[in-house]
């Protein structure tokens, strides 16, 4: 299977859908806070994806293979979940660190993204960390432009993370997309530079690096999903949808209320 270079049509496609996943995250921050499950999460977004955007949220059913269908529109992964934690009963406590990763389908065109959620106020510890992976993501998308090879994304990210003491997750990776919800190439958050495949333009994927506080190693939950840090050390993890262009690239999952980008230089 080879990577799918996007027609200019596509790419406008992919720019409303990537606008509208980013949109759900603007809709839902104002929700999250003490007290609130999950689960409520969940049905909101889900419910304005569907009656208000018109969007198809691309989680629900989603079943790769050798995956059960995830149950729910949204992954919500708290603290030390690092990446597809399922929606339910849990309540959100003054102190943690949350994740909502929002892919929406409009029009057959997917848009993935994910922002790190303070709720009350969280250790300086678990801020820094949130903080390092949102640098760590600006850093990959930084390096993308036609001619430079996936490894620079990696070495970069796996890099930065490394040299304030936190490890970078290698099970799971960024991912091309499209009319599909994971298309090649696999996008890596570690690697060395020069390696891999060259970016082309019309070309999109999304970076969304998983880093731990402590250890990499990882474990899933026996609900199939859930993913989480084996040491239990905080993990967090930032996404967004980049177009390769002629001249660098161009970030699709951009809203008005997303974080300014810390650029590292
Ligand atoms: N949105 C995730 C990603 O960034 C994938 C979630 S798959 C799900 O690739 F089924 F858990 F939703
Ligand atoms: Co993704
Ligand atoms: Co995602």
């Amino acid at each position: 299977m080879a990577i799918n270079i996007k027609n200019t049509e596509d790419i406008e496609r992919m720019r409303i859908a990537g606008r509208l996943a980013a949109d759900v995250l603007d809709f839902i921050a104002p929700y999250v806070k003490p007290g609130v499950t999950t689960e409520t999460l969940d049905t909101l977004c889900h419910d304005y994806m569907v009656d208000v955007q018109k969007t198809v949220p691309a989680p629900l059913n989603y079943a790769p293979p050798g995956y059960k269908p995830f149950p729910k529109s949204i992954c919500t992964s708290v603290n030390h979940q690092v990446c597809h934690g399922i929606p339910g009963d849990r309540v959100l406590k003054n102190g943690d660190v949350l994740n909502i990763d929002i892919t929406v389908i409009k029009e057959g065109f997917h848009g993935d993204t994910s922002r790190m959620f303070y709720i009350g106020s969280p250790s300086i510890q678990a801020k820094r960390l949130c903080e390092a992976t949102y640098e760590c993501l600006w850093l990959g998308i930084s390096k993308v432009r036609p001619g430079a090879s996936l490894g620079d994304i990696g070495a970069a990210i796996q890099q930065l993370a490394e040299s304030q003491g936190y490890s970078v997750v290698k099970e799971f990776c960024g991912h091309g997309i499209g009319r599909q919800f994971h298309e090649e190439p696999q996008v890596l958050h570690y690697g060395r530079p020069g390696t891999g495949i060259r970016l082309q333009a019309g070309m999109i994927f999304t970076i969304e690096p998983m880093i731990n506080a402590g250890r990499a190693a990882i474990r899933e939950l026996a609900d199939g999903w859930t993913i989480v840090t084996k040491d239990h050390s905080l993990s967090a993890q930032w996404e967004h949808t980049i177009l390769v262009t002629e001249t660098g690239h161009e970030v699709l999952t951009v809203s008005p209320g997303m974080p300014p980008a810390t650029l590292v230089t």
